[in-house]
């Protein structure tokens, strides 16, 4: 019996760890950068945290979510997102009271019974960050930044930045009422989606890809439009810090997002390199009252996650490669021609890696052709063969894979002159 990974899970090895490992790589040099410390929140929270965070009428807590009884009968939900996870560890260690804002990141898996494709799975892992105690415009800027910076040091180049604002709410508020009444009497032009999410997720709209829906929401009136004062001032003074630092966005006036937590600042990266509905690299926004709502002080925080296997994706199919400087230098390969020879392998590999030299062997003794088409293969710079000879001398010698040079030298006598060696580019 051969069994599968479940439907929208995959396993990951090989280059994709390599890939994985550099996102991360990356995204903790930036994240230490800009002072953002790391949380380790459960996989799993009792649901309310989700159901009552992300919102009832949600897509994610209606249709997406892991929801399963535990032994006491306890309702648990494999986490869909992080946010209201972090949210409701906060508030629980009472993390508020340090310093304001309090600058968190969190790379872990998330949880979505969404249908698997391309880009679009039901395990995948995020990167997110949440910065909480904080209403400034200043801090939407940097967060918006730090997402920014995060791709361009990836190696990304057709970023789009899509900024939108669907205000407090109070504004938003008396906008869904105005909008309800300009959608209701084209009702009969909507999607079937369209018309259940009218009056209960009415601004989700703006998301259809529905041709005709896309027609109605051409003609109505946009949240940007019909912001408060004040929630107009924040996202005036985004847009201009934004372009002080010289990060080009697009205000996207139709950019809504499926989380009711959302207050004013809304953004999102897409990649205009790949045209597919899941071209999101990820996105983010501001929350004003969910900390209030689970039980802590009146803080304002803001956030963004993006998506790992998504943007690995990406990167491989644009030809975006791990920079040289992330894979070893001077990768060495010993071949080994026998056994009887075990123990002085284990002599040269214990003193190879202990003075900073990546090294590998093949303990199943192989041909040496093969083993040579294998370390060029592989990105070997140097080889070391210890056959009969090397052995009695006590003798090792190195070969240069690109130049095909070679040098030998005495085991007992020429250690540093084999790590010169060694380390040498050529
Ligand atoms: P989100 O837009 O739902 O936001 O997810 C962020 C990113 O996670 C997406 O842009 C995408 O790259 C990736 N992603 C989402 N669903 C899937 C999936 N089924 N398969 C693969 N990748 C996926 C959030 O989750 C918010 N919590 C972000 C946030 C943080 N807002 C404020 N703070």
């Amino acid at each position: 019996m051969i069994y599968n990974s479940p439907r929208g899970t995959e396993d990951y090895f090989g280059e994709e760890i390599k890939y994985r490992n550099f996102l991360i790589e990356v995204s903790k040099r930036l994240f230490d950068l800009f002072n953002y410390s790391e949380i380790i929140t459960p996989h799993f929270e009792h649901t309310e945290v989700f159901s009552r965070g992300i919102g009832e009428n949600s897509e994610i807590v209606n249709k997406e979510m892991y929801t399963f009884f535990d032994k006491k009968n306890r309702s648990l939900t494999l986490r869909p997102e992080g946010t209201a996870s972090v949210v409701r560890a906060v508030i629980e260690n009472k993390l508020y009271s340090e310093n304001l804002p309090l600058k968190l990141f969190y790379i872990g898996n998330m949880f979505r019974y969404e249908r698997p494709q391309k880009g679009r799975m039901r395990e995948f892992c995020q990167i997110g960050v949440e910065a909480i105690g904080s209403n400034s415009p200043s801090i939407d800027t940097e967060v918006i930044w730090l997402l920014y910076d995060l791709f361009e040091k990836l190696g990304f180049k057709n970023l789009v930045l899509y900024v939108n604002s669907i205000g407090c709410s109070r504004c938003r508020n008396d906008y869904i009422n105005m909008l309800e009444e300009q959608l209701l009497p084209v009702k009969g032009d909507l999607c079937e989606d369209c018309i259940s999410r009218l009056g209960k997720n009415t601004l989700r709209i703006f998301d259809c890809k529905v041709k005709t829906c896309r027609e109605v929401l051409k003609n109505v009136a946009k949240i940007s439009d019909n912001l408060c004062e004040s929630c107009q001032k924040h996202f005036i003074e985004i847009k201009s810090l934004l372009d002080t630092i010289g990060i080009k966005y697009v205000h996207n006036k139709n950019l809504v997002r499926g989380f009711d937590y959302y207050t004013r600042t809304i953004f999102e990266i897409i990649s205009s390199d790949i045209d597919s509905a899941q071209n999101a690299l990820g996105g983010g926004g501001r929350y004003d009252n969910l900390i209030k709502e689970f039980g802590g002080p009146e803080i304002s925080s803001i956030g963004f996650a993006i998506g790992l296997e998504r943007t690995i994706l990406l990167m491989k199919e644009l030809g975006i490669r791990i920079p040289a400087s992330c894979k070893p230098e001077n990768k060495t390969y010993i071949i080994n021609m026998d056994t009887a020879y075990d123990k002085y392998i284990f002599e040269i590999l214990k003193f190879l890696r202990d003075s900073g030299i990546y090294c590998d062997i093949n303990f199943n003794i192989r041909n040496v052709g093969k083993e040579i088409k294998f370390a060029q293969n592989n990105d070997y710079k140097n080889v070391i063969i210890i056959g009969e000879d090397e052995y009695e001398k006590k003798n090792i010698i190195i070969k240069k894979l690109l130049s095909y040079s070679q040098e030998e030298f005495s085991w007992i006598s020429d250690k540093e002159k084999i790590l010169n060696f060694l380390k040498k580019m050529e």
